[in-house]
């Protein structure tokens, strides 16, 4: 890999609401004030989007044809923000072009296309980063990090407890098919990945699910979308004892929450995810040690939290500047991919047991 004593170039792809919205990709770098880093081209396929938001960030090239951006020399790096059902290429394309690549989640739409797209990585010098932003978030380094002290002890549960009302769902309306906007696949490819990443990455042995859908009213176009579970409930069982229980809801107005809980036989703990997200609050993560003979204690944690896609953009950039190994470089994504597939077989199967 090159030595960067130079400003990163980069090209974003895809100009919707993840790209423009508040916290996400834009405001994120900027948040960074990171000067040796430019946006200097995005590239959206809808007529004129990119030409607005470029004149609106001022970012300084804006291309319809994410190929235009990629022909310029000077882009070092590249963020794919499409619908996931065009990840896969133009993934290749980003990769084949010689770019430091970031795939929004899903990576991809199915393991099969990481599978081709990981393989095109590797034989490239240059970084692959891609899945939940979420996971790159410094509290999430150290929950791993308390969880590989061994001060948990053995973690043998993680669970996510989710509820939105939809019309507050963030991103519900991109149509991306299958693995893009059923809530199984738009929170569960944050949450899966997270679970393999606190659980110490063991191998899925099954996976059962059931899903519920409430179609009619999701599309924005008034046409009807065949993959697009609205409730979620899915149980992973992994091949080192520990369990992952999964219940998302985005039909439940007025009772809006996103919990994450990890339970250890020495110490467990609880982070309020919205909590987190929405009011940036540092009261969101809650630690309780098992002691013998007081019990249950709440200790205080000595960690703040970060912001999802500034700590993903800073992770990113280091893996570029100072070649350190990437968090999330496809490996752990492309087992999120396999439960993720596994949790579609087993909904569409009325919630039988799918084993990998
Ligand atoms: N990490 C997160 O928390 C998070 C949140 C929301 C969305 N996402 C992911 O980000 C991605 C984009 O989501 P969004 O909500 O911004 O969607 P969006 O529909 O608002 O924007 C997608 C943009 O991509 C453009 N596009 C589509 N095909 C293209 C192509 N071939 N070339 C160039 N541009 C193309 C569209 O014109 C559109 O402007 C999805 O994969 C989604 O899952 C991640």
């Amino acid at each position: 890999m090159e030595n960067y004593k130079k400003t990163i170039h980069l090209g974003i792809i895809g100009a919707g609401k993840v790209t423009t919205q508040p916290n996400r990709h834009i405001d994120s770098i900027r948040s960074l004030h990171d000067k040796d880093v430019e946006i200097t081209a995005i590239a959206d396929i809808t007529p004129g989007l990119a030409a607005d938001v470029a004149e609106e960030f001022h970012i300084p090239y804006s291309f319809e044809d994410y190929h235009d951006l990629l022909a310029m020399e000077t882009i070092d790096a590249v963020t794919i923000n499409t619908p996931t059902f065009t990840h896969k290429q133009i993934a290749l394309d980003c990769i084949r072009a010689g770019k430091h690549v970031y795939v929004e989640k899903p990576i991809t739409q199915t393991a099969e296309e990481l599978v081709e797209v990981l393989a095109e990585a590797r034989k490239s010098n240059k970084v692959f980063l891609g899945g939940s932003n979420g996971l790159l978030q410094r509290q999430m380094r150290m929950f791993r990090q308390l969880v590989s002290s061994g001060r948990m002890g053995e973690t043998y549960l993680m669970t996510i407890d989710r509820c939105s009302s939809r019309n507050q769902e963030y991103g519900m309306h991109s149509l991306s098919g299958k693995h893009g906007s059923g809530i199984s696949s738009h929170s569960g490819s944050h949450n899966v990945e997270w679970a393999l990443y606190l659980l110490g990455d063991p191998n899925p042995v099954s996976v059962q699910a059931r899903g519920y859908y409430q179609t009619q009213s999701l599309s924005l176009s008034g046409v009807p979308e065949t993959y697009d579970d609205d409730t979620c409930i899915a149980t992973v069982y992994f091949d080192n004892g520990a369990t992952f229980l999964f219940k998302a809801l985005r039909a439940a107005p007025g009772q809006d929450k996103y919990v994450m809980n990890l339970y250890g036989d020495k110490m467990s703990l609880s982070y309020d995810v919205l909590k987190c997200y929405k009011q940036q609050s540092d009261d969101c993560i809650h630690l309780y040690e098992h002691d013998p003979i007081l019990g249950m204690q709440e200790i205080i944690p000595k960690f703040q939290c970060g912001k999802t896609h500034a700590d993903m953009y800073e992770h990113f950039f280091s893996c570029i500047r100072d070649h350190i190994p990437c968090i999330s470089n496809g490996d752990r994504g492309l087992v999120t991919m396999r439960i993720l597939d596994a949790m579609e077989q087993s909904i569409l199967h009325g919630g039988c047991q799918i084993f990998l």
